[in-house]
């Protein structure tokens, strides 16, 4: 995918897509633009007949030659016209634009919002990068293994009246952003047949390569040499050996914060031998989402050269059943030396985040965050849209809240007690990996703060979020790229 960014009569595009206010008469100079193309048919179809009134979502497609199609979207009342329902009308707009496209270049009008409501707010800069990673969103197939027509979109441009270095800049970020969403998109579809630790680890060295990134793969020897036996034992029932990846980036000046980004790496959760019933097996391939999003960010930060250091770090194995898988009651020892009563092995990606947390202990770094398809109890308190956020530095949390919102992406904190250390409880070791049904989500990051010594952790648990069976307003099925607006914005704050 091409982006450039363009003034209005340089367009090339075979479809534009402009923006229009319910309850506002304005017209933008792109709107002129196109409406004298038409001959004053756009004008009198809007402001004559009334095809469209400007309402939050609605769409009127206008062809003006065989070589030129419009689609003009509604925002709605630009006082309720957030970023994130901005997002939302960009997303469908594109999407069902694709079709209409027939020279694979689309255009969308950059514009600006200003308001009062900092979440409602959106100068050029920040509309580029909305508007970059929502089109590539509503473009987005995975269509591989398809035979279809594929009607792939080559360019992206944004059309303004004049183009400043400002712009210029939001758009870098949203096309890298966008770039990170769709690579980490792809490896989650990838079937689990095809990605295994190891093509993951090839992957990694791939991307280092191309990145001149510092590369540390640790093989199933070098993982035991590390004792890391809590990650060894959840990949110890599978055909594919277990990798450790540790990728690198290092700003060219003096960094201004190092921080270590952690993303859980099961390439697919089976349960092992508390093995998942048939239909929450199904999409489990999906239990490397934060590996896939660790290594989508890496690129774009070092694409946009960043003045941060950043360390990707995955444990990456599969948790299958067999006869040398682990075992309930079995005792593991994580690489910091405390103990693990295995009472479920369905709870295997804390098992594996225990060891990969400890490790960011010896880096060094100033924060550390991690990413993970944890929980199936996320879902039941925050459901499929809403990423639930938890950590030990309250500062960090707010930063995190506050940046994920202006990022149009919903998150929600969830407490981590000391309270729930009773939860886990055991008899014979320093903590069991699971407790009851109650307050699964923040027993289990309780359970990963034991394997930290940074104080500046943030836990992201995504399972709701990374992999959603019906579309949400802005994403079909599949896998959505949860997280990486944020985490993209808030690396780079
Ligand atoms: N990978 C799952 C969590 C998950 C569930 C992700 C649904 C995406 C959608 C995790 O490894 C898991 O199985 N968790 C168990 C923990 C339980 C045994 C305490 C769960 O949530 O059921
Ligand atoms: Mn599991
Ligand atoms: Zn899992």
């Amino acid at each position: 995918m091409n982006f450039v960014t363009e003034k209005i009569e340089q367009t090339k595009a075979g479809l534009i897509i402009c923006f229009m206010y319910e309850d506002e008469s304005k017209k933008s100079e792109l709107f002129e633009y196109l409406n004298k193309l038409s001959n004053n048919e756009l004008q009198k179809q809007i402001y004559e007949f009334k095809t469209i009134k400007g309402a939050f979502q609605e769409i009127f497609k206008y062809s003006i030659n065989e070589k030129l199609k419009v689609i003009v979207a509604g925002l709605g009342k630009k006082e309720s016209l957030t970023r994130q329902k901005f997002s939302q009308v960009v997303a469908n707009a594109a999407r069902s634009a694709k079709t209409l496209c027939k020279n694979k270049i689309m255009a969308l009008e950059l514009i600006e919002n200003k308001n009062d409501n900092i979440y409602c707010a959106f100068d050029k800069k920040e509309a580029a990068k909305i508007i970059l990673c929502a089109a590539r969103i509503g473009l987005y197939e995975f269509s591989k293994y398809l035979k279809t027509d594929k009607n792939q979109i080559e360019t992206l441009e944004l059309i303004d009246t004049a183009v400043t270095p400002e712009v210029e800049a939001g758009a870098q970020i949203g096309a890298y952003t966008s770039f990170a969403m769709k690579f980490t998109k792809d490896l989650v579809n990838e079937s689990a047949q095809i990605v295994t630790p190891d093509y993951v680890a090839n992957l990694a060295s791939q991307i280092a390569h191309e990145h001149k990134l510092e590369l540390n793969v640790f093989n199933k020897k070098q993982i035991k040499e590390l004792k890391m036996n809590a990650f060894l034992a959840v990949g110890q029932g599978s055909v594919h050996e277990p990798k450790f990846i540790h990728l690198i980036y290092k700003p060219k000046t003096t960094p201004r914060k190092k921080i270590a980004l952690v993303g859980k790496g099961i390439t697919f959760d089976a349960g092992g031998m508390n093995i998942k019933p048939a239909a929450s097996m199904l999409t489990m391939k999906s239990d490397m989402t934060g590996a896939a999003t660790v290594l989508g960010i890496i690129q774009a930060i070092a694409k946009l050269e960043a003045d941060i250091e950043l360390h990707i770090i995955s444990a990456l194995c599969e948790n299958m059943t067999s006869g040398s898988a682990y075992k309930q009651g079995d005792v593991l020892t994580a690489m910091n030396g405390k103990t693990i009563e295995v009472d479920n092995t369905d709870a295997e990606g804390r098992i594996t985040l225990a060891d990969a947390l400890s490790y960011c202990d010896t880096l060094g770094v100033d924060e550390v965050i991690d990413i993970a398809t944890l929980t199936g109890a996320v879902i039941v308190s925050l459901g499929t849209n809403i990423t639930g956020v938890m950590g030990n530095n309250q500062k960090q949390i707010d930063k995190f809240l506050e940046i994920s919102k202006l990022s149009g992406e919903n998150t929600w904190q969830m407490p981590i007690l000391e309270e729930l250390k009773d939860n886990l409880k055991s008899e014979i070791a320093d903590m069991k990996n699971t407790g009851g049904r109650n307050a699964g989500t923040s027993t289990a990051a309780w359970f990963l703060s034991n394997f930290t010594k940074s104080k500046s952790w943030l836990h992201l648990d995504i399972a709701g979020t990374a992999y959603i069976d019906k579309s949400n307003k802005e994403t079909l099925s599949g896998p959505t790229g949860v997280m990486i607006r944020s985490l993209m914005n808030y690396l780079l704050s």
